[in-house]
């Protein structure tokens, strides 16, 4: 299947983009896929009817659609783990049984999201409230999933905020604690601590310190703490009671928990019905994704282009490139759903990929990126394939110039990866500029773009909770495709566990209380060299 597409992919008949739209007028509408309003262009990538069917036939017959299925169903696809993958059920609205092992998941389900409702009435609405008043911020403690996500999707629907301010640390660098602490007063805060395992040495050592901070001034500091787990022993042997526990339960993983009582700040900050209308924007996708045929099919075609661009061009990265300042935290989110999810070594059986993994992804923000990356994007010499995403408009309708500015700056930029500048064309504009002889070879030179590099965009109109909910399901879906046609389990991360495992070593030797003499030279000497600088 992969040697057929290499082959399609090396054929002279479909290496020039801006060819295959001359060969078809009507491409941009046939390669584009639109739902409720959204429309993913795939239309600048090398993918043509042929293509596309011998990916549309690669995702058949790695039975995507049964897997998928299987997900839905609450099947332990998390074979690893053996665990079902069920964050579709937080937002299964309508509360549709969803069974695991024949026990219907969604009364817990419902009845934790009408709890976290309440809470956030009270907090929003005064009746929950610090020592001495109503709640002006709230702290967010958590670290990856149990951070990236509620962090990012604040800030995205920052236009609907109407309750406290929220804030959000995750690094065990002091400075993350430090920095966002100060200047907030105690007794109008509230802490969420946030963390699936409630192990996390990171978030365990910040909640602490959040702790101690508030114990200086309130007298009852664990009165103004909030635990979002589904470790609910360890939350309350950190003090919290569990009538202001929030759980869920081990078929979320924590990159996909955004949904749950992880979403606990963004509730706050936006409002429970606004919450309700992103878990609405990720049911829509869900059901999107299960009755769209594979051809046509949001997530499916995304995840295709994926594959086709890394396992099948061989492209070893893909940029996002939100041009939407307020998905600015996009990309990092996106970089551990996707690379935490699919950046493995093995298939679910234990045996070598053949195929490897996901690839890197990164990206930032338009048009911040252009005047940063974009040099390598055009000039560079390895392609990056792009995956712009933009808003026809604004939350600002008396900035309309600036989203003007910023619609037309997107659209350049996936043009101009495309039609690139060929030479003839940088030797006139050199010519027309005076230069002549070799020095105008020179200049030219410098002003080629080879242009044929592809892109993707996707478009909506503006990002509202249920589009935010439809763009975020929709990605997510997009892992779990690629992941199965990898032959990938997407959702453990064993990789993690190395790292974690040597930072506990490491800490009693800067401590002084064991010596390192079995660490390697390298680690060593900077061991050494950091007590010497006073650590
Ligand atoms: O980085 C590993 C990881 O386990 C992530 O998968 C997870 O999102 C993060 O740590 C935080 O974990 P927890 O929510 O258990 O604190």
């Amino acid at each position: 299947m992969f040697d057929r597409l290499k082959r399609l992919a090396g054929d002279p008949a479909r290496q020039e983009i801006a060819a295959l739209f001359a060969h078809d007028p009507e491409r941009a509408a046939t390669f584009s896929v639109t739902h409720d309003g959204m429309l993913f262009d795939y239309s600048k990538t090398r993918i043509d009817a042929e293509a596309r069917a011998a990916l549309v036939d690669l995702a058949e017959s790695h039975e995507v659609a049964a897997r998928r299925d299987a997900m839905f169903a609450g099947q332990a696809i998390n074979e690893t783990e053996g665990r079902a993958v069920l964050h579709t059920a937080l937002r299964n609205l309508a509360g549709d049984p969803v069974l695991i092992e024949g026990r219907d998941v969604m009364p817990g389900v419902l009845e934790t999201l009408a709890r976290m409702e309440d809470f956030a009435d009270a907090v929003r609405g005064g009746r929950f409230t610090g020592q001495d008043g109503a709640i002006t911020d709230v702290v967010n403690i958590g670290i990856g999933g149990s951070h990236l996500g509620p962090e990012m999707a604040t800030r995205a629907l920052s236009p609907c905020h109407d309750g406290p301010r929220c804030h959000f640390v995750s690094n065990v660098d002091g400075a993350d604690i430090h920095d966002t602490l100060k200047g907030l007063d105690p007794a109008r805060t509230l802490v969420i601590v946030a963390s699936k395992s409630f192990t996390t040495a990171e978030t365990m050592t910040n909640a602490a310190t959040a702790r101690e901070w508030m114990a200086q001034s309130v007298a009852d500091p664990a009165a103004q703490f909030v635990a979002v787990s589904s470790a609910l022993e360890r939350t309350g042997a950190f003090g919290i009671p569990p009538e202001r526990v929030f759980g869920f339960e081990d078929w979320v993983g924590g990159r996909y928990s955004l949904w749950g009582p992880i979403g606990l700040p963004l509730m706050i900050a936006i409002g429970p019905a606004d919450f309700r209308a992103f878990l609405g924007g990720g049911a829509d996708m869900d059901a999107h994704f299960r009755d769209a045929p594979l051809d046509v099919n949001m997530p499916v075609l995304l995840a295709l282009c994926g594959i086709w661009h890394h396992q099948v061009c061989g492209y070893p990265t893909r940029a996002v490139l939100p041009y939407d300042q307020r998905l600015a935290r996009l990309p990092a989110y996106l970089q551990q759903l996707e690379m935490e999810s699919n950046g493995k070594r093995v298939t679910m059986a234990g045996a070598p990929l053949e195929n490897g993994s996901g690839p890197v992804v990164w990206g930032e923000p338009g048009t911040n990126g252009q005047h940063a990356f974009y040099q390598l994007i055009h000039q560079g010499t390895q392609v990056v394939p792009c995956e712009f995403m933009l808003a026809a408009t604004g939350h600002e309708p008396h900035l309309a110039h600036h989203q003007r500015m910023l619609v037309a700056n997107c659209l350049a930029q996936s043009e101009a990866l495309m039609r690139g500048r060929p030479m003839a064309e940088a030797r006139e504009m050199m010519r027309a500029a005076g230069a002549t002889g070799k020095e105008l070879e020179r200049l030219a030179a410098h002003r080629v773009f080879p242009g044929n590099r592809p892109s993707t965009t996707l478009l909506y109109d503006r990002l509202t909770p249920r589009r935010l909910g439809q763009i975020i399901a929709l990605y997510e879906h997009r892992v779990f495709v690629e992941g199965v046609v990898l032959g990938i389990n997407s959702f453990d991360q064993w990789g993690v566990e190395l790292g974690k495992a040597l930072a506990s070593e490491i800490e009693p030797i800067l401590a002084g209380e064991a010596d390192g003499a079995e660490k390697d030279g390298s680690t060593r000497a900077l061991i050494a060299q950091v007590k010497a600088s006073g650590g």
